[in-house]
This record gives C-alpha cells, structure tokens and sequence, in this order.
C-alpha cells in the first residue's frame, strides 16, 4: 500500500501545485485520522484524500469529457459549472492513469464535491476533511475540534449546512444529490 501512497502522490504533484497541493496534503492526513478514528482500516481514505482534487486544474472541457468517461452524461447543473466535475474527472484520471480500480477511493474521489445519497465511510471521511482541512482559513480552532468529538453523520450534516448557506449567499444552485444526502443524514422520506 505504502508504493501505491508514494505512485499517487507523485501523480498528484504533477498535477497540481502550490498551495492547492498543501490541501491536498492537509485533505489525506485528516481523512486517514477520520477514518481511524471511526474504526476503518487502511490506507483508502488517506490515499482518495491526496488524489481527491487532481483533476482541479484542468480546463472545463477536458472536466467535461473525463467525468462522462466515469460517469456518463453530465447533469444540467455541472455542465453549467463543469468546476462541479472535477471529482468525478480525477476519479477517471487515477483509473487510467495509475490503474486505481479500487471502487470505495475512486468514489470518495469523484463524490467529494457534492456528496450523494448512500455515501461509504471512506467518502465522508474525505468529504468531511476536504471542509475542514487545515488551509480553510474560514473555520475558526473550535470547530475544528469537531472532527475529534463528533459522529460522523453530524459533521456531515454541519458541513453540508454551511455549503448551503455559502450557496445561497453566492446565489449558486445546491446540487440535487446534496440535496439528496442531507434528507438522508435528517432522516427526512423524500
Ligand atoms: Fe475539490
Ligand atoms: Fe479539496
């Protein structure tokens, strides 16, 4: 596992750079603790956290066609803002470019924009530490220490909120799989 962490993490250095590669750093470490500490083993969540933005610096065309390769046809909302895509991009990318085939890290990649509905450990691990990753200058240390004290579904729920909320104050539309996984994690019959 430790040759496929160092393969990964070369690919994600040629892909992305600077300070987009410190989160990316930051996204794995707290992704692996996540994981950890909610009883999973091994290295997937620290792997899908390190890989998780590769395809971030792609041009919208080249997100576009790589995520219909994963994942066919793209929904109204993402070919509007194909930055929406780039998980579902990256996850295509570590498929054909380093052979990844393990289904619970290509996911974790490819949902870890706007999560969906029936999400596995391993990808709310790097959903939630893709939030609350250390270069997010937004959360104040005190909540930060939610990821050590909270379940799992309520740091979902909280993230979740407050990506709504920022939505709504940018005027942006929530995806419907967001949507989706909200009313799931409250429990709410849709
Ligand atoms: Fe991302
Ligand atoms: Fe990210």
């Amino acid at each position: 596992m430790d040759c496929i962490v160092n393969e990964v993490y070369r690919y994600v250095k040629k892909m992305i750079k600077g300070e987009r590669l410190i989160h990316s750093i930051g996204v794995a470490i707290y992704a692996d603790y996540l994981c950890e500490r909610f009883g999973q083993q091994g290295k997937s969540c620290f792997i899908a956290g390190l890989a998780h933005d590769v395809a971030r610096e792609l041009e919208g065309d080249e997100m576009i066609a790589h995520a219909a390769r994963y994942s066919g046809e793209a929904e109204e909302l993402e070919k509007s803002r194909p930055i929406l895509l780039h998980g579902k991009a990256g996850a295509f990318l570590l498929r054909r470019d380093l052979g990844i085939m393990d289904s619970d890290i290509l996911e974790a990649v490819a949902w870890h924009v706007t999560g969906r509905p029936g999400m596995s450990l391993t990808e709310k691990c790097v959903f939630i530490a893709d939030y609350f990753a250390p270069d997010r200058e937004f959360i104040e240390e005190s909540e930060r220490l939610m990821i050590t004290n909270q379940d799992i579904d309520r740091l979902m729920i909280f993230v979740l909120e407050r990506t709504f909320d920022y939505l709504k104050r940018e005027g942006k539309d929530v995806a419907y799989t967001a949507l989706s996984l909200y009313k799931e994690l409250k429990g709410v019959q849709s």
